[in-house]
Order: C-alpha cells, then sequence, then structure tokens
C-alpha cells in the first residue's frame, strides 16, 4: 500500500491520548505532512471545491452563526456543573437552515484546549468536515476557525467537537436542516437532545479515559454489569445523570401543545456511551425519518437509538401529561421530559412507561421511502470492516488495528461502494460514516449511523461522489478515541 509512514505519524496524534489537545495533528500540519500522498484526495483538492461547487444553488441564503465553545457552569436542575458548552444551557445553540442553504459558523476557542467542530450527518465539503489533522488543524485555545458549507439534504443533524472526548462535556447543538418542499403535516415541533453525564460531578471525561485504560476497561464509577437483551454489551462508562435537553429526571424539561396536536419530535441521541430507550407515555411513536432521511412511516411503542443516530416521530397528542422518557439502555437511570397539553399530575421522576417494555423499533430496520432509494448497482469494491477490541487494554480496532496504524480503506469517485460491517466483540458499535448516507442492505434505510450488534454483520451500500477524506468510526467516543476509527479516502 503507497501510504507514506508520515501519514501514520500524522494521525496518531488524533486518535492517541496525546492528541486529546490535538496539537500533534497541528504540528503535521503546519508541517506539511499533510499533503505528503499525492495518491489521496486532500482536503485542499480542486475535487473537493467542485463538489461544493455544484452543490452551491443560485440565490441560497447564508445562515450565519458564532460558536463559543467556553468553560461554563451548568444548571441541570438543582444540580449545577462546572464544565465546558456552546452556551450556559446544553444543548449549544440551535442552527437551522433550508435545504441548499450556505452555512456559516464562526467557532471562537475559548477552551483552554485546542478544539474543533464537526457537522455530523452533512454531506459536506471535505475541508468543512473538522477532523484535526485530517480536514484541518484543530483550532488553538484562543484560535478562531469559520466553517462555511452548502448543506445539501434537509433533516435533523447534529454538530460536536472531532477533538478528543470533548463531546462527553455539554459541546453539542443540533442543526435542523429544513425541507423547502416539506411534504409532512404536524402543528408543532419538538426538538429532544439526549445525552450521558458525568463531567463536573467528580470526574472529567478524560478522566474517564484514561482510568479505562490504565484499569483495563474497569470503569471505577460503579458496578453495573452493563449488558442489555437487545445490545449485548451497552456500554462501558457509568453515568450519575441522564438528560433531555440539559436536564435533570428532578426538574425536567416541559414541552407543550394543545390535544389532539400532531406533534413532530426530532430525537437526537448525543451521549457517548449510552443507547436510549425511548417512549412517551399513553402514545405511541410513527417514526417517518432517521439520521435525517426520510422512512416509509412505522408506528412503535418504544424507539432504540445509539450513540449518533437521530429519529424524528410524529406523535397525535390525547389530553393530559405525559412522561417522555429515554432509558439508559443496558444501565442504570433514565431521562425525562414532560409532555403536557391540559391538566394532570406531573409524572414522576423514575416512572416507567409500559410502552418502553412493548414493541421497541432500532431505526436500522425501517426502510428507505423510494425518493431516496439508492439506484440498483453492483458495488464496484467492498470494504471489510471487521470490529474488534478488549477491555484489558482498553483498546478498540478496525481490522485488527487502532487508528494510528491503520491505512487507509481506498475507494475512486463515482464508484459503488460496499462496506461491511463485521462485528466480533460482545458488545453494539453504533458505526458512523463522516460525509455521506449509505443504505442499509435488505431495507434500504438512509442513514450516517447504524448500530452493528454483537457477533452480527451490517453491510452498507454508498455512491461514492463527495471526494475527500472521510473518517468511518463507532460513536462510542471511547471505542473511537482507543482505536476504533478508520478513513476512508478517495484515490484521485
Ligand atoms: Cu458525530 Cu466522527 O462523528
Ligand atoms: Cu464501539
Amino acid at each position: 500500500m503507497p501510504v507514506a509512514v508520515t501519514r501514520r505519524r500524522l494521525l496518531a496524534g488524533i486518535a492517541g491520548a496525546a492528541g486529546l489537545a490535538g496539537t500533534a495533528g497541528t504540528a503535521a500540519w503546519a508541517s506539511g505532512l499533510f499533503s505528503s500522498d499525492p495518491a489521496l484526495v486532500t482536503p485542499d483538492s480542486a475535487l473537493v471545491a467542485d463538489a461544493e461547487a455544484a452543490r452551491r444553488r443560485a440565490g441560497a441564503a447564508t445562515v450565519t452563526t458564532t460558536l463559543t465553545p467556553r468553560p461554563v457552569t451548568l444548571d441541570l436542575g438543582g444540580t449545577t456543573v462546572e464544565t465546558w458548552g456552546y452556551a450556559e444551557n446544553a444543548p449549544g445553540p440551535l442552527i437551522r437552515a433550508r435545504a441548499g442553504d450556505l452555512i456559516r459558523a464562526d467557532v471562537v476557542n475559548q477552551l483552554p484546549v485546542a478544539t474543533s467542530v464537526h457537522w455530523h450527518g452533512i454531506a459536506l465539503r471535505n475541508d468543512m468536515d473538522g477532523v484535526p489533522g485530517l480536514t484541518q488543524q484543530a483550532i488553538a485555545p484562543g484560535g478562531r476557525h469559520t466553517y462555511e458549507f452548502t448543506a445539501p439534504d434537509p433533516g435533523t443533524y447534529f454538530y460536536h467537537p472531532h477533538s478528543g472526548v470533548q463531546l462527553d462535556r455539554a459541546l453539542y447543538g443540533v442543526l435542523v436542516v429544513d425541507d423547502p418542499n416539506e411534504p409532512g403535516r404536524y402543528d408543532a415541533e419538538w426538538i429532544v437532545v439526549l445525552d450521558d453525564w458525568v463531567d463536573g460531578t467528580g470526574r472529567t471525561p478524560d478522566q474517564i479515559l484514561s482510568s479505562l485504560q490504565s484499569m483495563g476497561g474497569m470503569d471505577m464509577g460503579g458496578m453495573e454489569t452493563m449488558t442489555s437483551p437487545l445490545l449485548g454489551g451497552a456500554g462501558d462508562v457509568t453515568y450519575p445523570h441522564y438528560l433531555i435537553n440539559g436536564r435533570l429526571p428532578a426538574a425536567p424539561a416541559v414541552l407543550t401543545a394543545k390535544p389532539r396536536q400532531r406533534v413532530r419530535i426530532r430525537i437526537v441521541n448525543a451521549a457517548s456511551d449510552t443507547a436510549f430507550r425511548i417512549a412517551l407515555g399513553g402514545h405511541r411513536l410513527a417514526v417517518t425519518h432517521t439520521d435525517g432521511f426520510p422512512v416509509i412511516p412505522v408506528t412503535t411503542d418504544a424507539l432504540l437509538l445509539g450513540m449518533g443516530e437521530r429519529a424524528d416521530v410524529i406523535v397525535e397528542l390525547t389530553d393530559g401529561v405525559f412522561p417522555l422518557v429515554a432509558a439508559a439502555e443496558g444501565k442504570n437511570g433514565q431521562a425525562l421530559a414532560i409532555v403536557r397539553t391540559g391538566s394532570g399530575v406531573p409524572p414522576t421522576a423514575t416512572g416507567r412507561p409500559a410502552e418502553l417494555d412493548r414493541q421497541v423499533l432500532f431505526p436500522g430496520t425501517l426502510h428507505a421511502t423510494e425518493a431516496v432509494r439508492l439506484a440498483d448497482r453492483d458495488p464496484d469494491r467492498t470494504h471489510r470492516l471487521t470490529l474488534g477490541g478488549a477491555m484489558m487494554p482498553y483498546r478498540w480496532t478496525i481490522n485488527g488495528t487502532t487508528f494510528d496504524e491503520s491505512e487507509p480503506l481506498l475507494v475512486r469517485q463515482r464508484e459503488r461502494v460496499r462496506l461491511e460491517f463485521v462485528n466480533r466483540t460482545t458488545m453494539f458499535h453504533p458505526m458512523h460514516l463522516h460525509g455521506h448516507t449509505f443504505a442499509v442492505a435488505g431495507t434500504g434505510v438512509r442513514k450516517d449511523t447504524v448500530i452493528v450488534l454483537p457477533n452480527q454483520t451490517v453491510t452498507v451500500d454508498l455512491d461514492a461522489t463527495n471526494p475527500g477524506q472521510w473518517m468511518t468510526h463507532c460513536h462510542n467516543i471511547y471505542h473511537a478515541e482507543t482505536g476504533m476509527m478508520a478513513n476512508v479516502a478517495y484515490q484521485e
């Protein structure tokens, strides 16, 4: 494989513990190692600029925002924590655009460490993807960086750093891309962001990462078994809190509407190590989209979302007060929001709606609508990604290697590419691909993050139409950070 040793050294700065501040990537970029491999389409390539030019629309609006990652004190509802965030509450600012709009985000880094912003799920230009050492240099403390890209596809997305385990703080926010020809009918819309929370409660995510690494996968925060009949191994980290829209169950967010209204709920799992099982007491959920893209609607009692997955559901509300619960799958604890359309006694913080234990739907099993199905085509090339790992030492791999040792998975523009995620571990892994929305074999459902259960294989196809270098990784941030990442790289 004609890949320079320098590339390995460059990438070593991202995944290893030494890369927490992202400085190794910065140095590599500055010293010109970034363009050392002429065989790959680099983010500064004309091909990347051309792909963006083809997405630009005449007369498109520009949506401008400023993000200021900084130390903040968050009130989770009676409990305050010192952490890092984009705002004085979580999630950070909602960014909202219409498909085809240009999004410009000025990032002002007031953190004591380097950071970056990744636009999860967006098929954007590669040099705006926010991966230090691969698509940009990290934003140094006190530094600024402007992201500017066309958001081509409507849907529910989110943004977060691609630097160390910063996602496990309050550094996340939602990006909604509206459809100018929205076909759905609904009266109101809520955005519901799920998170597992530990920072500021005595341990930081960086301390958890280093204790997982030094203690061999023993998270000293608790003695939970963390397995689930639905997922197998369900997580590595014990969290004291689970949040909906930055709030503890003791002081939950209240979502209001009128009886008989149809509400679209955009649900984002922004957690780092926790899948959530979601249900609304007294109601069923009609799932209309996952990871931004429409599905043939299916009605379910409950929904299971892995880290990085999103689902849009429609509910027809009845009259009263209802718990919207996101139970931490395979763990002890849950997040709560209150849905209120009338009078009634608010649900308790620990109440468990019966719907949670009925039918539970995985979005990866839904079917794409005709409009977003990939055309039938045989793959031009197939990459098998065998997912491995161990607790002692704590280390997660793709094809037997951690990211710093890995070779790029090569593709060429215009190819149909098949990825086979083969899980040889006893844990589930929500596997994510940057810059593309793949089609899951069998159902055709379009997704950018898909759960791969223990000892199972999930096959996905994609059209290689967005040149550049793109991370594919487990969205368990502790797995990604200790190696379960690879680079899907376009060749010239
Ligand atoms: Cu939200 Cu590389 O991920
Ligand atoms: Cu994983």
